[in-house]
């Protein structure tokens, strides 16, 4: 089994992250019937994607069994945020090509992303980072990704629609290296600072809020 990076946060967040290089069929193989359901698999058609969804109910499946979380299966609430039935857990989860992280807490909400440093995010900086933001990243591929990848899990957090990333979630200026930044969601009548934890992997960021 692939899991890379299994470890615990002096925050009580778990987190573990799948490496993919099994084969679609060797990933079905191994996941037991009562974790994916024929009405799951249906809705997924891109063989890639079931693959992500495969490893990421697998990491699900091991860090629940790792913890003694009794599993009773896995719902979405109206806005699509995930959460374990019947148990106080919290999870979030990310999925890439490559990689599969997933991070549990015992009684917090939680948020995780993984990203790679992209072109991309250079040409929409101006949608969702601040001016602050955006003087601080400038055109640092590395930066704007980790921005960015902290707004997404700061999102997965708090798990509603309508938040605008540029108001909403706000990010402190911080060093490239920095493992721990800060942050902050502020919408209606949240205002909250969040720490937020940064860890390379190979070429992507994973960065999780707890
Ligand atoms: C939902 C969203 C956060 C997913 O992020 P992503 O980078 O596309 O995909 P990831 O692999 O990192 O995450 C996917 C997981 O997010 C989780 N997720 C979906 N909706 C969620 C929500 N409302 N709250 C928390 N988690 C959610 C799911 O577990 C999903 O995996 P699953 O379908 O296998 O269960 C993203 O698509 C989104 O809507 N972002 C906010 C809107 C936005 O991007 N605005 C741009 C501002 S410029």
């Amino acid at each position: 089994m692939p899991i890379i990076i299994e470890k615990q946060y002096s925050n009580q967040a778990h987190v573990a992250v799948w490496h993919i290089t099994e084969s679609h069929d060797e990933l079905q193989a191994m996941l037991p019937s009562a974790i994916l359901t024929d009405a799951e698999l249906a809705d997924i058609r891109h063989a890639q994607k079931q693959i992500e969804f495969f490893c990421s109910r697998l990491t699900i499946k091991y860090l629940v069994d790792k913890l003694g979380i009794g599993y009773l299966g896995i719902k979405k609430d109206e806005y699509g945020k995930p959460y374990l039935v019947g148990s106080n857990w919290h999870f979030s989860l990310t999925h890439t090509a490559e990689y599969i992280a997933v991070v549990m807490h015992p009684s917090r909400p939680l948020g995780v992303d993984m990203e790679q440093p992209s072109e991309k995010l250079l040409r929409i900086a101006h949608k969702f980072l601040s001016e602050t933001e955006r003087n601080d990243a400038d055109s640092d591929s590395d930066k704007l990704c980790i921005y960015w990848s902290a707004k997404e899990a700061l999102y997965k957090l708090y798990g509603k629609r309508k938040i605008i990333f540029i108001d909403n979630l706000l990010i402190c200026p911080f060093r490239k290296n920095q493992q721990v930044i800060n942050g902050r969601l502020r919408i209606n009548e949240i205002d909250e600072q969040y720490t937020l934890i940064v860890e390379r992997i190979a070429q992507y960021y994973l960065v999780t809020v707890c």
